[in-house]
């Protein structure tokens, strides 16, 4: 089986960054992909959707954007961007290889997959992405509802729900941007715990990502913790504001046929839709002792601090804000790689060392061998001289050459039998 340098798992943006840095670096790799193709979760992902960062800002490393750099990219622009940067840089992506397991074979890694087999590496970089597992919470009575409830992530088009009441749970760019754009087709509330955050997109005539990147702020680690505000140009807050949709603090619990809102009132809804977010997803992990309980990675700057030799990118504030996104993901697989090239050396060499162990001992095995054969011989020699001795004394010079040559041949004899037993003996 192929001893790999590393293993990269997933080929999104995250995998893809890692693969460009990899193959810079002389690494011997491939990216395993569940999906037919190579590009993540873009295809998925809303129809109307667009990049919230221009495309001057929206590249991966060593292939800019395409096109004019100030414009907001659309959702199938970024999947175009994603399979040609896979293609340009003729990255070494296995699909249909959906991971199954990793776990440790000695000094090793033995990833194991659904159809395509077993493969074996010194180190593994996990980048499936944040956005795997959709996260709906467990509401008060929502067992009862008989409505439709539907997550964001299964949301592509207004048009399936013309017509309809419909509740958005959530105050984040998805619940938003899905609330509005329902709004033009059905009546529609946006239910939060918290009031809405937002950022403006532009400011001073500049968009929110120059003054980011200017200040440094999208590489600050104090926003770590800080959720992701709404980006928005005036257009979301004043059709909210229009009541297009209309916002409303949390409702209380569900009942069959709807809800009861926090003032009391029961309202029939035909439609609850969170737009709640993602939790950690990394399942193929459980069993290396990776994950905190929550299923969260035990991580510092992308690598693993409970597994040696594993490594990560993508995840949400691996490093800092902009960690999964498109403008985030090559700084930290840069710094990733470095770290997983050095390790490897490190393997490599400690794996020479310990060869030239086993050889050295080897080594010292045969020659003692040879030693021990060397006595015997002699002993030998020494026991069959002083036979011949003891039977004809020392008469003649002639005699005591032939008893010599004589004891020689005999202990030769003897040390021949004792090694075709040896060759011939079971292992
Ligand atoms: C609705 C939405 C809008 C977003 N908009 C923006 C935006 O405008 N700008 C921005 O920069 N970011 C945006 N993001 C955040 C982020 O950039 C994207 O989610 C992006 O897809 C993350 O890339 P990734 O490579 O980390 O993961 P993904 O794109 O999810 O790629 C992970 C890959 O891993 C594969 N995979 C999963 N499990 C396995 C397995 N077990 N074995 C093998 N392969 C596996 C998947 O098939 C997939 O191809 C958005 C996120 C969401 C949810
Ligand atoms: N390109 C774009 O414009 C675009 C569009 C959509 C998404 N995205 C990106 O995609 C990622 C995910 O975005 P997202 O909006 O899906 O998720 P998100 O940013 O995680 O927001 C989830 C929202 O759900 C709320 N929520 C969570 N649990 C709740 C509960 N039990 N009850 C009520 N509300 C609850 C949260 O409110 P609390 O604050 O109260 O926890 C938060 O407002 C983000 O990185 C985002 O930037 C980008």
């Amino acid at each position: 089986m192929v001893m790999y340098d590393t293993l990269v798992i997933g080929a999104g943006q995250a995998g893809l960054a890692a693969g460009y840095y990899l193959q810079k670096a002389g690494l011997r790799f491939v990216i395993l992909e569940a999906s037919d193709q190579p590009g993540g979760s873009w295809p998925h992902f809303y129809d109307s959707l667009s990049l919230n960062s221009p495309a001057r800002y929206s590249s991966l490393p060593g292939l800019p954007f395409p096109g004019q750099p100030d414009r907001y990219p659309r959702r199938d622009e970024a999947v175009a961007y994603l399979h040609g940067y896979a293609a340009h840089f003729a990255l070494p992506v296995v699909t249909g290889a959906r991971v199954i397991k990793v776990e440790r074979s000695g000094r090793f890694f033995r990833v194991l997959t659904g159809d395509k087999g077993c493969y074996r590496a010194r180190t593994i970089v996990a980048a499936t992405g944040f956005f795997g597992q959709p996260y709906i919470p467990n509401l008060p009575d929502q067992a009862h509802y008989r409505g439709q409830l539907f997550h964001a992530a299964k949301y592509r088009r207004p048009e399936p729900f013309r017509g309809q009441r419909v509740v958005v749970v959530g105050g984040g760019n998805a619940a938003v941007q899905i609330g509005v754009e329902l709004a033009q087709v059905a009546r529609v509330t946006l239910a939060t715990r918290h009031p809405i955050r937002y950022l403006p997109q532009r400011v001073l005539g500049k968009d929110i990502h120059f003054w980011l990147n200017l200040t440094g702020l999208d590489r600050a680690q104090w926003l770590d913790e800080q959720s992701v505000p709404v980006f928005d140009t005036g257009a979301y807050r004043s059709a909210i504001a229009s009541g297009q949709p209309d916002h409303r603090p949390m409702f209380e619990r569900f009942t069959e046929d709807g809800l009861i809102w926090s003032d009391g009132c029961h309202e029939k809804v035909d439609t609850v839709l969170f737009a709640t977010g993602y939790r950690p997803h990394l399942p193929y992990l459980a069993e290396l002792g990776a994950l905190d309980q929550a299923g969260r990675a035990l991580q510092r700057r992308g690598a693993s601090t409970s597994v040696p030799g594993l490594y990560y990118v993508g995840l949400p504030r691996q490093r800092n804000a902009a960690s999964a996104t498109l403008r985030g993901a090559g700084a930290d697989a840069r710094i990733v790689v470095n770290n997983l090239r050095r390790y490897v050396e490190t393997q490599r060499q400690s794996q020479g060392r310990h060869a030239a162990g086993v050889v050295m001992k080897r080594q010292t095995r045969i020659w003692s061998g040879r030693g021990n054969e060397l006595i015997a011989l002699i002993t030998l020699m020494m026991l069959a001289l002083k036979q011949q001795i003891a039977a004809q004394g020392l008469a003649s010079p002639r005699l005591l050459g032939e008893a010599v040559i004589r004891s020689v041949m005999i202990s030769a004899g003897f040390l021949g039998v004792g090694h075709a037993a040896t060759l011939y003996a079971p292992h």
